[in-house]
């Protein structure tokens, strides 16, 4: 697995490497919020590849590499198949990638619920093989114990409470949570746990807004909305579906392109140009001198 950790332009598509720019740590993002107050809202965005953490590095404070490429780049039905391989191999790409923005790569079901040692053991090797910055796990109280562990051991951790993909099969679905009393307090709780536990932000997905707000405030750490309030301290979309790639669009998406138009209406001209033997043209071939 490669630990060269910025992207070799010569070799590649991509425009020349930008100068590089100090990149972003995890105290840094940490301290946006300060005695409860966020003054410059976190921005993080999904990545998958080196080219689309190039596009979107400079305008993001947090590149995630989020298990969600189970479903948007492997066509998984959930997360839950995704593998500590396809994370790292995503990782590092990412962060070769990328300059500016610091780098968090989710642990995949099944590599960190087990142990605090299981937990070590999977982030550390995602730590070494991407370059990245930190990880994050999906879980509240229960996952308290790890986030300690990991914190206290020199792996900065990102949690994820309210909607958690990963327990797709205990939530029974992906409905927005914190309907009822008792799963309110038990989000704002759980949240709480990791915030005690050192985690240095936590993502809020799927909650009705009135959570966001309260997690938010109760928290010291920042919390990243993803279906939740923009009271949250940060935001957090998959970036296919912001750029309108897919589809079903989750009510709290907003798409900012239509990405699957542009693609389908380039391929249908070129399938074209094909059938009808106008491409290649004299532009794109090779001539005897
Ligand atoms: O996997 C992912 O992309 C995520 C975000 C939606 C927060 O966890």
């Amino acid at each position: 697995m490669s630990t060269t950790f910025q992207l070799d332009t010569a070799t590649s598509r991509a425009h020349p490497t930008p100068a590089p720019m100090k990149r972003l740590t995890i105290p840094a993002i940490r301290q946006r919020k300060q005695d409860g107050v966020t003054k410059d809202p976190i921005v993080m965005l999904t990545a998958y590849t080196a080219r689309q953490a190039q596009l979107l590095d400079a305008h993001c404070d947090l590149l995630l590499v989020g298990d969600s490429l189970g479903q948007v780049i492997y066509g998984l039905p959930s997360s839950v198949p995704v593998t500590l391989d396809m994370m790292a191999a995503h990782g590092a790409a990412v962060v070769r990638g990328s300059y500016h923005a610091a780098v968090v790569v989710d642990m995949p079901f099944g590599t960190y619920e087990a142990s605090p040692e299981q937990a070590f053991a999977s982030a550390a090797r995602l730590l070494k093989e991407t370059g990245c910055a930190a990880v994050k796990l999906e879980g509240g109280e229960a996952m308290a114990e790890t986030v300690a562990f990991l914190t206290r051991r020199g792996i900065p951790v990102m949690g994820h409470v309210g909607l958690t993909p990963q327990a797709v099969n205990v939530l029974g679905g992906y409905n927005a949570r914190g309907r009822s009393d008792a799963e309110a307090q038990k989000i704002v709780s759980d949240a709480l746990a990791l915030d005690q536990a050192g985690a240095f932000a936590v993502v809020i997905e799927g909650v009705v807004e009135p959570i966001a707000i309260d997690v938010t405030k109760a928290i010291a750490c920042p919390s990243i909305g993803i279906g939740a309030s923009a009271q949250c301290d940060g935001q957090v979309l998959v970036t296919e579906d912001m750029l309108g790639m897919f589809e079903r669009v989750p009510r709290f998406v907003k798409r900012y392109e239509a990405i699957a138009e542009t693609i389908s209406a380039a391929a249908a001209r070129y399938a074209e140009e094909v059938r009808a033997r106008t491409f290649p043209g004299v532009e794109q071939t090779y001539q005897p001198k």
